[in-house]
């Protein structure tokens, strides 16, 4: 797949004014970044780029302003971050994008090798109108683009797409170690393929399984999402978390994997609760007779051998999704335990594992395995509309 599409090597950048789209929109509380992976990831390429005398020029958008200046949402507040992890000094370039005139001065007048971050793209009602006005002020300010914001690239917008037409592109190297691992794990997959899919609602994922179903081997279910299921097959719920109302969603779901040959792993057993709380009272069930008062919280221990034994079937693992209320100990637990073996059995060399989306790198994180999957992505929405088949713009943009 990286072959169909431009990369640094098919870039002339030295020298240059590189605007390098990444993805700043990285979580701050009290005036500091709490989790700078979005800007670890993008550190190789800032670096590249810096070796061969470019003036890199960080473009991002932050947080959703609504296309008016707001303070608020200001990126000057992630440039220690930068600075940080790349060890190299950061400028800002203040902007309302509304005449670049100023900042096309600082960028002419800053040394080569230098590290610039103009100010939010999206402070301008053109971004996310994909307005070729803003794209041509934005191409103004440089000679080439390079995309490295794969977290981003589900919006057609001005700095993730309308850029990559008005100046020569390719992807950054995150976003060629992301699109790599994208294709190794659902696009030209070593089989069997395993797909392990959780969180609270079918309603948020009906394309994804949709998808899924027709791609993958085994389709594991668990989360909130999987008491949907399991009482679209006719068993009582209890008082668990579920979408009584898509029992037929859910229901043409199992019939299209049926169709297509792909096996759907459903709990057996469930650890069940009174009360949604950390270190609630709980017992343990069998999906066929859970207490009608009680509340499914996690997978049970019958569940995750199955699982586990799906997983050693399996030369590729998606994940997205932790397989029960992992934020509440002791209901962690079956996240823990299905994303420590997958890791396991990555490190042993048997499977490619690839997670990614909203809640799924938290859950990783909290079970330890975060650096031992083959690859995690940053994205949230992207990788859902990945998993979903869904071409996007940010990266068709970038085919050769
Ligand atoms: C994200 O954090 O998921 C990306 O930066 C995209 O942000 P958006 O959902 O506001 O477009
Ligand atoms: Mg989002």
């Amino acid at each position: 797949m990286t072959s169909a599409f431009k990369t640094l090597k098919d870039l002339d950048f030295g020298g240059k004014r590189v605007l390098l789209r990444a993805d700043l929109n990285v979580p701050v509380a009290d005036g500091k970044v709490t989790d700078a992976t979005r800007i670890e990831r993008i550190v190789p390429t800032i670096r590249e780029l810096v070796k061969h005398d470019a003036k890199v020029v960080l473009l991002s958008h932050f947080g959703r302003p609504k296309g008016k200046v707001d303070p608020e949402f200001s990126l000057e507040i992630v440039v220690p971050a930068i600075a940080d992890a790349t060890g190299h000094p950061v400028g800002f370039i203040a902007t309302d994008w509304t005449d670049v005139a100023k900042a096309a001065r600082a960028i002419d007048q800053a040394p080569v090798g230098s590290v610039l971050v103009l100010e939010n793209t999206r402070f301008h009602p053109g971004e996310e109108a994909n307005d070729p006005e803003l794209v041509a002020r934005m191409a103004s300010l440089g000679d080439v683009y390079v995309n490295d914001a794969f977290s981003a690239a589900h919006r057609a917008h001005a700095s993730t797409e309308g850029l990559a037409h008005a100046l020569p592109a390719a992807a950054g190297l995150a976003m060629q170690a992301e699109l790599e691992a994208l294709e190794a794990g659902l696009g030209a997959p070593r089989k069997p393929v395993v797909a392990v899919v959780g969180g609270a609602k079918v309603s948020s994922k009906i394309d994804l399984l949709e998808n899924l179903v027709t791609k993958v081997d085994a389709l594991i279910i668990g989360g909130g999402m999987a008491n949907t299921f399991i009482h679209a097959l006719g068993y009582g719920i209890g008082k668990s978390l579920a979408e009584k109302d898509l029992a037929d969603t859910a229901q043409r779901i199992l019939d299209k994997a049926d169709k297509a040959s792909c096996a759907v792993i459903l709990p057996i057993d469930a650890q069940v609760a009174w009360h949604f709380e950390a270190n609630a009272p709980h017992r343990l069930y069998g999906v066929d007779s859970l207490d009608p008062d009680g509340m499914v919280l996690d997978i049970g221990p019958g569940s995750v051998e199955r699982i586990k034994g799906a997983i050693d079937e399996a030369q590729t693992v998606v994940w997205n999704g932790p397989m029960g209320a992992f934020e509440l100990a002791p209901f962690d637990r079956g996240t823990v335990e299905v994303a420590r073996y997958v890791a396991e059995r990555t490190k042993a060399g048997k499977l490619v594992s690839v997670a990614g989306g909203g809640d799924t790198v938290a859950a990783l994180a909290h079970a330890g395995v975060k650096d031992a999957f083959t690859y995690v992505s940053t994205a949230g929405g992207a990788f859902l509309e990945w998993m979903e088949g869904k071409a996007l713009p940010g990266v068709e943009a970038l085919r050769a």
